[in-house]
C-alpha cells in the first residue's frame, strides 16, 4: 500500500511485499529460494522463472544410498537438499525491466522491518511446529528460537544481519548476495552440512524471461506460468478439458461438478509425469494443449463413473515410498498486474540458516523426482523427466495467472504444493465463470485430484458431495485445507476488489483512488479481512 501510495506501480508494490515477506515470514519468503512471476504492464505480458537450480556437481542418485535405497531426509533438510537460490536475482530482475520507483526506494521497507518488527501470532505458532527442524541447527535456533523457544507475540525481532544484507542488496544488487563474501558464507553454510553447491554456481544463477502460456478460456483472456513449472500447463489443460465436458452448464455446488474437475485434474497430473525443466521435459506443451489432444482426453471422460488412474496412464508404484509458499497479488490504478509465487518449498525449508546472513535456505531440490518411484513430500510421482541433473531446473507446481477481458483483469495464486493448480483453478473458475465475488470464491470449500494417489481430496463440511462422489467410483479422504488462495482484480467499471482466503492469516486490501493520487502517508481502508494487515 505504501508502495502504491508513494507512486510505485503493481511490479513496484509486488517486489516490495515480496521483500517485507522475506523478513516478516521467514516460512516461506525468500531471498534463499525462487519462485515465479506472470506481470501484464501496459501491453507486455511476461513471465520470469527464478526458480532454484540443481548445483552443478548434482547427480542423478544422490539421494539413493550405496545400496541404492532413496535416501528422503536428504532432499528435505540441510545442505544437500538446498537448490541454488533464485530470488536474489529474480526481484531485481522484475524491477529492472518493469519498476518505475528507484531500486533502493523498492528494498527499503524491507530494510525497515529488518531491523525491528513485530512478531505475529502466526510467525510464533509457525516457529513452535517447526521448532524441531530448526533446532537442528545451531545458527537457525540462535535466531528464530532464542533461549529455545519462539520470540514472544508482540515482541520486537530484530534481524539486523538481514537488514545489512538488505542494504548492500539496495545499493548493489544480486551481487551483493550472489558474489563476494556473502556468496561464500551461504556456500560455507550449505557445505557444512553435507552439500555440494560452490560460489560459482550461485554466483552464475540467472532469472529467465519465458514465454508465458497463453490460453482462452470460458471468454478469458489467461496468461499462466510454463515449464520449469507444470502450474500453467494444468491449468490450460483442465480448462480446456472443462470447456470440453461442459461443465459451465452444471449447477455450481454440484457432484457432477466435482466430479468432472476430478477427471480433468487426473488426466492433466498425469501428463505432468512426462514434465520437467524445458530442456529435459519429454512432451512439448503445444502437443499438451493441442485441441486434438484435448479432445481425446475429454472424450475418455465418463460422466457417470470415475475413470482408474493408471488406465489414464499406467504406472507401478516404487519398491519404498517413505510444506512452505507464499503467494502476493498486485493490481495498480492503470491495470498493470503482477501475480508472484515464491517458496522455500517445505516449512523454512531445510531448515539452514546462513549465520552471517540471516538466511534461511530453501529445501527444493526434493521436488525433483528423487529416487524411482518415491513419491516427494506431496505425493507426487514423477518422471524421467524430471530427474537430478546438473544445473537442472525441478519441476514446480506453482500457478501464478492473470486473467482478463477488456479493461477487467484478475491476478490469483497460492501456496500448498501439488495443491496449488487445483485450488487456483477452483476458485478462478468460480469468479471467471459464475462471476462470484473475490471473497466469495477465495472461500468456498474445495476439492483436489492429482492423478496419483488415485483418491480426490475433500475439504471438512462437503459430507452430501463427498458420498456422491463416493458412488461415482471415487476414493474420497478429507483434508482440513487445500491451498490459500489470494486473488485481487479490477472489475469491468475499474473498481478495485481484493480477496484474501480466510483458510491462512493472509490479508486483502484495495487502496482508495483519492490517496493512489496524493503522495500522503498511505492510510488504506481495508477490506473485510484486513484488521489482520501483517
Ligand atoms: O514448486 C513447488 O511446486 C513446491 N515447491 C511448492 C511448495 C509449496 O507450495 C509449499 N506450500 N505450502
Amino acid at each position: 500500500m505504501e508502495v502504491l501510495a508513494s507512486g510505485g506501480n503493481a511490479t513496484d508494490a509486488a517486489v516490495a511485499t515480496a521483500l517485507a515477506l522475506a523478513v516478516v515470514h521467514p516460512v516461506a519468503g525468500n531471498l534463499g529460494g525462487g519462485g515465479f512471476a506472470v506481470v501484464r504492464m501496459g501491453e507486455t505480458v511476461a513471465a520470469l522463472d527464478f526458480r532454484e537450480t540443481a548445483p552443478s556437481a548434482a547427480w542423478r542418485e544422490m539421494y539413493l544410498d550405496a545400496s541404492g535405497a532413496p535416501r528422503p531426509e536428504a532432499s528435505l533438510v540441510g545442505g544437500l537438499a538446498v537448490g541454488v537460490p533464485g530470488s536474489p536475482g529474480g526481484y531485481f530482475e522484475l524491477h529492472r525491466r518493469f519498476g518505475r520507483l528507484p531500486w533502493e526506494q523498492v528494498v527499503a521497507p524491507a530494510i525497515r522491518l529488518a531491523e525491528g518488527f513485530t512478531v505475529t501470532s502466526r510467525l510464533a505458532s509457525d516457529l513452535e511446529s517447526e521448532k524441531a527442524l530448526l533446532a537442528r541447527f545451531a545458527a537457525s535456533a540462535r535466531v528464530w528460537l532464542p533461549g529455545g523457544t519462539p520470540p514472544r507475540v508482540g515482541s520486537t525481532m530484530r534481524l539486523p544481519r538481514l537488514a545489512a544484507v538488505l542494504r548492500a542488496y539496495a545499493a548493489e544488487g544480486p551481487g551483493a548476495v550472489t558474489a563476494g563474501t556473502r556468496a561464500e558464507a551461504l556456500v560455507a553454510a550449505v557445505r557444512a552440512h553435507g552439500g555440494i553447491m560452490t560460489v560459482a554456481d550461485v554466483a552464475s544463477y540467472r532469472p529467465v524471461w519465458r514465454e508465458p502460456l497463453r490460453f482462452r478460456a470460458f471468454g478469458w483472456e489467461l496468461a499462466g506460468m510454463p515449464l520449469p513449472s507444470s502450474g500453467g500447463i494444468i491449468m490450460a489443460q483442465t480448462l480446456g478439458l472443462l470447456e470440453r465436458v461442459g461443465w459451465a452448464r452444471q449447477p455450481a455446488g454440484s457432484v457432477q461438478r466435482l466430479h468432472l474437475l476430478a477427471e480433468s485434474w487426473r488426466r492433466a497430473f498425469a501428463d505432468r509425469f512426462l514434465l520437467g525443466d524445458p530442456a529435459s521435459t519429454r512432451a512439448a506443451t503445444e502437443h499438451l494443449l493441442a485441441s486434438a489432444w484435448l479432445d481425446r482426453r475429454a472424450a475418455e471422460i465418463d460422466p457417470n463413473h470415475a475413470s482408474p488412474s493408471t488406465m489414464v496412464r499406467p504406472w507401478t508404484p516404487g519398491p519404498e515410498e517413505a510444506p512452505e509458499t507464499t503467494h502476493l497479488s498486485v493490481v495498480d490504478g492503470e491495470g498493470n498486474a503482477v501475480a508472484l509465487t515464491t517458496t522455500l518449498n517445505g516449512s523454512f525449508g531445510s531448515g539452514l540458516l546462513v549465520p552471517e546472513l540471516e538466511i534461511l535456505l530453501n529445501n527444493e531440490m526434493d521436488d525433483f523426482a528423487t529416487a524411482p518411484g518415491r513419491a516427494n513430500q506431496y505425493g507426487l510421482v514423477q518422471g524421467e523427466a524430471n530427474a537430478v541433473a546438473p544445473g537442472r531446473r525441478m519441476l514446480s507446481s506453482m500457478t501464478p495467472t492473470l486473467a482478463w477481458r477488456g479493461v477487467e483483469i484478475v491476478a490469483i495464486g497460492s501456496p500448498g504444493g501439488s495443491r496449488i493448480p487445483t485450488a487456483t483453478t477452483q476458485v478462478l473458475l468460480a469468479v471467471l465463470v459464475d462471476g462470484a465475488p473475490l471473497e466469495v470464491a477465495v472461500a468456498q470449500p474445495r476439492i483436489h485430484h492429482q492423478w496419483m494417489p488415485d483418491e480426490v481430496l475433500c475439504e471438512d463440511g462437503e459430507a452430501s458431495l463427498q458420498a456422491a462422489l463416493i458412488r461415482l467410483g471415487h476414493r474420497v479422504q478429507v483434508r482440513p485445507r487445500l491451498g490459500e488462495v489470494h486473488a485481487v482484480r479490477r472489475r469491468g467499471n475499474g473498481s478495485l476488489e481484493a480477496g484474501a482466503d480466510p483458510r491462512g492469516p493472509g490479508t486483502a486490501a484495495v487502496l482508495p483512488a483519492r490517496l493512489l493520487e496524493s503522495a500522503g502517508r498511505p492510510n488504506p481502508i481495508p477490506s473485510r479481512r484486513s484488521e489482520r494487515l501483517e
